[in-house]
């Protein structure tokens, strides 16, 4: 068993993601950046570079510049999280933005002047477009994609994505308070008809704001933070500090990230955007369980209420398993993994992810250094999921996160 203490100091009561950095753009389970600010600091992980192999929207990037590393490197297989990513740590001059923005409206109004100009334009590739989209929602998003399609800099045409990507969620006839894909009810369709150009433009401009006053300060002109839309394989980087928080569980009965991005995803162009849930750790059913290890008492114990839910739960941590290998021998001599996770319960079974994920550090040339508890009272919804897919219906499954620090102390050869 590996030692876990409990330390208040990383429950920051009353703090929110916003008390330090505003969230530039929605996205599920995000990290506190103080969490990561304060654990790099506590264990001296403030020089070389940092690896995140689940990113997300970015906050362990966000917590690596507020502790001066200025080398970092993200991955994640949503090419929504890994866009956030892009726009916030991107410098772009302002007042480029600006001009932009500027010709950008003028193009939009000089367009809608014309009620046949949208006949122009070819419809996207969106999965039942008209179950989501209004028509004429439909239509201001093409004619607003078409003209960020337009921007030629690529820094500045992701940046004009980021308000898009929202805009598409909040105007569709999706549940903006549910992580899956949930049409509203009939009766508040009639009455949903939003005027999406002036969302769009007003998105963009709380979206500019947060930038340019949060994150384009800290973004270092000679640092380098690369984002790949892709599973993190092992590199010979030799990375100086780990600091991530992966999923709790597989999408489909945790945190559904491919769904809640989807419709965003399709209007992005891209291509697997239905596929996203199913690609993510734990997405497919493995064909055996786990037998050995901390884990596998409590997949045992699963298995003897419903053998499915523990062949998904087997699947989620070999998929974990194989990443910490690859991640463990990416690290240099003395580096450290910090790994923020939750212990979630799955059919009353509560499964020691903090155990696991020391353990396998531990099996890769690592010693645990110490594994805080803090309580969860602020993340964006990780205690209350829908295990389901039935609108609405959510358990409680988690009260504390983990914060797990192992250093290598060995090199092992990959092979
Ligand atoms: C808890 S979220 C990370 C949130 C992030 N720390 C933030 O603050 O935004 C976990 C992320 O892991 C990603 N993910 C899941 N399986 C993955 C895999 N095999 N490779 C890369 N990313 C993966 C999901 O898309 C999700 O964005």
């Amino acid at each position: 068993m590996y030692q876990v203490i409990r330390n208040t100091k990383y429950d920051y009561i009353g703090q929110s993601y916003a008390s330090l950095y505003p969230n530039l753009h929605k996205y599920p389970a995000t990290m506190l950046p103080q969490i990561g600010i304060d654990i790099l600091k506590e264990f001296d992980a403030t020089k070389g570079s940092l690896l995140d192999p689940y990113c997300g929207s970015g906050s362990s990037f966000t917590s690596g510049l507020e502790c001066g590393l200025t080398k970092m490197q993200g991955f994640d297989i949503n090419p929504w999280a890994t866009l956030i990513c892009k726009v916030k740590f991107t410098k772009i001059p302002i007042n480029e933005l600006i001009k932009e923005k500027q010709t950008f409206r003028n193009n939009i109004f000089e367009f809608l002047k014309n009620e046949n100009n949208i006949f122009k334009l070819p419809r996207p590739q969106i999965t039942n477009i008209d179950f989501w989209f209004s028509q004429d929602v439909i239509n201001k998003l093409i004619i607003i994609k078409h003209f960020i399609d337009e921007i030629k800099n690529i820094n500045i045409r992701n940046f004009f994505l980021a308000p898009f990507s929202e805009v598409v969620r909040e105007c569709s006839y999706t549940r903006n308070n549910e992580f899956k894909l949930f049409r509203i009810k009939s009766d508040e369709l009639l009455n949903f008809n939003p005027d999406v150009v002036s969302v769009y433009l007003k998105k963009w401009n709380d979206i500019f704001l947060i930038y340019s006053n949060f994150y384009f300060p800290k973004i270092k002109n000679d640092g380098k933070i690369n984002v790949k839309c892709a599973q993190f394989q092992f590199q010979n980087e030799s990375f100086d500090v780990v600091l991530t928080s992966p999923p709790y569980g597989d999408s489909r009965t945790t945190v559904a990230y491919g769904q809640f991005s989807t419709l965003s995803n399709e209007w992005l162009g891209i291509s697997f955007a239905r596929k996203i849930d199913r690609m993510l750790m734990g997405g497919t059913k493995s064909k055996s369980n786990i037998t050995h290890g901390v884990i596998a008492d409590s997949i045992s114990q699963i298995s003897k209420v419903d053998n499915n839910r523990a062949l998904e739960v087997s699947s989620f941590y070999r998929d974990l398993s194989v990443s910490i290998t690859n991640v463990a021998n990416s690290v240099r001599k003395g580096g450290k993994a910090i790994y923020i996770v939750g212990n979630r319960t799955v059919k009353n079974i509560k499964l020691p992810t903090d155990q696991f994920v020391a353990e396998k550090f531990e099996a890769c040339g690592f010693k645990h250094v110490v594994t805080y508890e803090r309580a969860l009272s602020n993340k964006a919804m990780p205690s209350k999921n829908s295990p389901t897919n039935k609108i609405g219906k959510t358990v409680n499954t988690m009260l504390y996160e983990h914060i797990v620090v192992c250093e290598k102390k060995y090199n092992y050869d990959i092979n």
